[in-house]
């Protein structure tokens, strides 16, 4: 990778991570059956902010993470040791190119956020379907950022998305990943494939949750600052005006915004004949 993570793993970053789980968690995991499933993987588990949520949400499941940055493991180790719903959790340093498991030992694979950041999306789809049961699915809830929609438009943020957006292209990620995966999956030979919109960010939609969706906007767009600026793709006016920005459509509820994500659910080759 020639350039740092986008988010990279600061304290900050790390809390962003738990703070944007809890704020998207009410359209991340809107739908999904996982009554039937009794193990599963997250893989990109981060700092463990969703590996909690499902921890909470379906107590049955015996979960596992992993993630490749040692910082994230250990981070999710401290956020889910203290309570018991969590404490057995199993997190594991790994890389979803070579995951240190056998052949079709879960129900569930899941990915939350974690596609745009690799340089191949097929390569790490089909280890995932690796470790996938036969009758079991893998979940991919990821971004397109093409989606996310200023009304009337603001030029301020829709130039940094710009510089966020190629500054996360530069080191090897795809920040339109989403659009991609259902052609992915077909390509893989996935059966009962399924690819849908989901509205995590929609002010019209979730206008009592209006001000928190702002803020986290917000705190997305500003989480690459530091390297955005270091690398030379913003400068910090560029920043101050972009706090500016937010602040102006915090305060007028006239502005409507959107930013919506894709989630495939799709089943392994081997499932159903
Ligand atoms: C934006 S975070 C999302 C974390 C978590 N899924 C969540 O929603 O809070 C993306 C995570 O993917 C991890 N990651 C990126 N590429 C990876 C790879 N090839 N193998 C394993 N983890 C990876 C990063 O270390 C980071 O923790």
């Amino acid at each position: 990778m020639a350039q740092p993570y986008i988010h990279g793993f600061s304290t900050a970053e790390q809390r962003r991570l738990i703070e944007q789980a809890q704020v998207l968690a009410p359209r991340v995991f809107e739908g999904i059956e996982l009554t039937d499933a009794r193990h599963l993987l997250e893989i990109g588990c981060g700092v463990g902010a969703e590996l909690a949520i499902l921890a909470e949400g379906w107590p049955h499941l015996r979960l596992t993470g992993v993630d490749r940055s040692g910082s994230q493991i250990s981070a999710a180790r401290r956020l889910l040791t203290g309570s018991p719903k969590t404490a057995n959790i199993n997190l594991v340093q790994a890389d979803a190119l070579h995951l240190p498991f056998p052949d079709a030992g879960f129900d569930r694979v899941i990915t939350i956020w974690m596609l745009e950041h690799v340089a191949e999306v097929r390569p790490v789809m089909d280890e995932a379907l690796r470790v996938t049961r036969p009758r079991g699915k893998i979940i991919c809830t990821e971004v397109d950022n093409a989606t996310l929609r200023f009304d009337p438009p603001d030029p301020v943020i829709e130039d940094w998305w710009q510089c966020f957006n190629r500054y996360q292209q530069a080191t090897g990620g795809d920040p339109f990943v989403g659009s991609k995966l259902d052609a992915t999956a077909r390509a893989l030979g996935c059966k009962e494939i399924e690819t849908q919109g989901v509205a995590v960010i929609d002010s019209l939609r979730d206008a009592e949750r209006r001000t928190l969706l702002v803020d986290y906007l917000r705190d997305l767009l500003l989480s690459g600052a530091g390297n955005l600026i270091a690398q030379g793709y913003a400068t910090e006016t560029h920043r101050r005006a972009l706090q500016a920005a937010f602040a102006r459509v915090r305060a007028n509820p006239a502005i409507a915004f959107r930013y919506h994500a894709v989630r495939l659910t799709c089943s392994p080759p081997a499932c159903c004949g």
